[in-house]
């Protein structure tokens, strides 16, 4: 998560857009492009805008090109009350979404308290879903922005997944980033745009969870059926796989991406947070439970190739034995480590040696019932799963009933609910002033590097970084592999998709 530099980083076009029917809230707007007409949320005061194009669709001849922004008329008006279309996504996959995808899906949904008028400059929270660069959309019920919308303007942005977001091809005229470059742009057109809905463009948050001419032109053509069978699927079998998704994934591209972001580190204010047990939802449905000895050499090499055996010495399974499930913990505590920890460090370091502000949170809450329809509502799977990959994204949105959303059954405890109440103040305050202690009663102190323990009553605070040195060996070891099965992946993508032509 990060806040948007300042304005002169996207340069303000205010005249753009006015707003038309005021009142509760903001129902209508009016842009160069035509009225856009939103509705109402069906569950809270604040109004919604669902769906509306900030680009052109990158289709046809557009296709793994850079994003072109929006520049059609809506023919009168915009009806932004029907839930967009998520970017097609080639699964099965974890996070698919499940509701109607297209490859025409570069769209925003804008959420506005009833408080909102054209003067109000709320701080605004600018959404990046997450899905491993390969799914995820802005539809899906988990980051509904109904409840989140009172303090704020909530945004989120849709951008393309798989190998129409990442694939890198440079000599076939395909330069990778695309994903990336439609999040800048839906980002431009919130500075553009969301004064007319409310919202101050000065005080925008991003935050989110958590990738031949003839060739170029022949894949263009082909079918988006024909393109998901070319793609390669990742397997729990397959020797030196990862084991849980196929990556497509950022490139530092010189371009787009100047520079690898982790050397760089972050130049505004931000928050880098993670769960407790973010590795649970990879290893659970992976391996039998519990896992065996057997499995924890098979997970080493998969994970590790010919690197196993050093992370085998850095997690020996004798440093978990008084564990009830000590094969289970290692797994765990390795991929927590290694995809959360290790990056979340390594930023705030980072940020510290700039002297830029960052702040660092353990999200301890498991939570009580089922928040994702994935997920089965039993003690059992949500005690194993405790507080796993994402599990702090319902209390983020203020999502607290009527779990899994639209529709389900469950409810928080009214100590979740305030857990909820916290994070959620604490980054609308992130996005008016750049720290989360301004209106929230946390006491969050920043991040440095001699006091790395912080402690507080709630479970949001609450971690100590023990002994790095593993840490810092096992994250080397993530990047330099992620890097080479980017590669591999896209070779061989590119291979098959040869194949169609
Ligand atoms: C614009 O809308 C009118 C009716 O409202 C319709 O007759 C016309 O076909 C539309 N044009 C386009 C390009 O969709
Ligand atoms: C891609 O193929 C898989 C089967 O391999 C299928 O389940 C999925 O629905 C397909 N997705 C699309 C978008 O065609
Ligand atoms: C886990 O180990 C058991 C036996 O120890 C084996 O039957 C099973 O196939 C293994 N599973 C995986 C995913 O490696
Ligand atoms: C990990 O270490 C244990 C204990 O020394 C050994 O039995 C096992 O084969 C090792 N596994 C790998 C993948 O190195
Ligand atoms: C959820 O409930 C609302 C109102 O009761 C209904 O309109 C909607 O179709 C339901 N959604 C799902 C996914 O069941
Ligand atoms: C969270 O949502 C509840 C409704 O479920 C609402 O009463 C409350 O005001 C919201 N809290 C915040 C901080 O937005
Ligand atoms: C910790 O911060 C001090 C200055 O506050 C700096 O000199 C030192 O290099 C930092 N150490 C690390 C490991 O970041």
């Amino acid at each position: 998560m990060r806040v948007l530099p300042s304005p002169l980083y996207f340069p303000l076009v205010l005249i753009a857009v006015f707003p038309k029917a005021l009142g509760q809230g903001i129902l209508s707007v009016t842009s160069p492009s035509g009225t856009i007409q939103g509705g109402k949320c069906p569950s809270s005061g604040a109004s919604r805008f669902l769906g509306i194009p900030y680009a052109e669709p990158p289709v046809g001849s557009l296709r793994f090109k850079a994003p072109k922004p929006y520049s059609a008329g809506y023919n009168g008006t915009f009806q932004a009350t029907t839930a967009a279309a998520s970017c097609i996504q080639f699964g099965p996959l974890l996070f698919e979404e499940a509701g109607p995808s297209s490859e025409d899906c570069l769209t925003v949904d804008i959420w506005v308290p009833p408080t909102a008028s054209p003067s109000s400059q709320l701080p605004v929270k600018a959404w990046v879903f997450g899905g491993a660069g390969v799914a995820g959309g802005i539809s899906d019920p988990l980051y509904d922005g109904c409840n989140l919308a009172s303090d704020s303007i909530v945004v989120s942005i849709n951008y393309r997944v798989g190998p129409l977001g990442f694939l890198s091809l440079p000599s076939a005229g395909i330069q990778g980033n695309m994903a990336v470059q439609d999040v800048i742009l839906g980002l431009e057109w919130i500075q553009t745009n969301i004064a007319s809905f409310g919202g101050d463009p000065r005080k925008v948050l991003v935050f989110g969870q958590a990738n031949g001419a003839e060739l170029f032109s022949c894949i263009q053509k082909i079918s988006t059926n024909a393109l998901n069978a070319s793609i390669p699927v990742g397997t729990t079998t397959g020797g030196d796989n990862e084991f849980y998704v196929t990556r497509f994934d950022f490139l530092v591209d010189g371009n787009t991406i100047p520079a690898q972001p982790a050397d760089v580190g972050t130049n505004v204010p931000a928050i880098f947070g993670w769960t407790l047990e973010e590795g649970t939802l990879y290893v659970l449905p992976n391996f039998p439970f519990p896992p065996t000895v057997a499995n924890y050499s098979t997970f080493l090499v998969q994970n590790f190739g010919a690197f196993a055996q050093q992370i085998n010495q850095t997690y020996p399974l004798s440093k978990f034995s008084s564990l009830q499930f000590p094969v289970y913990s290692a797994m765990v505590v390795i991929l927590t480590d290694y995809t959360s920890i290790c990056r979340a460090y390594r930023a705030l370091s980072t940020a510290s040696k700039k002297g830029i502000p960052s702040f660092t949170y353990v999200w301890g809450k498991e939570p009580s019932c089922s928040w994702y329809s994935a997920i089965e509502d039993n003690p059992e799977v949500l005690q194993l799963l405790g507080a796993t990959h994402t599990s702090e994204i319902p209390f983020v949105f203020n999502n607290t009933v009527n779990l899994p959303g639209p529709n389900g059954t469950c409810s928080f405890t009214d100590f979740e609910k305030s857990l909820a109440t916290d994070i959620v103040q604490a980054y609308t305050s992130m996005a008016m002033i750049g720290t989360p202690n301004g209106i929230s009663s946390l006491n969050w102190p920043a991040f440095s590097n001699s006091t790395q323990y912080h402690s507080s009553t709630n479970n949001i605070v609450n971690h100590q970084f023990y002994s790095s040195a593993p840490q810092h060996a096992a994250e080397c070891l993530r990047e330099s592999r992620k890097y080479i099965h980017s590669i591999r992946y896209r070779t061989s993508f590119l291979h098959s998709a040869y194949n169609l032509c």
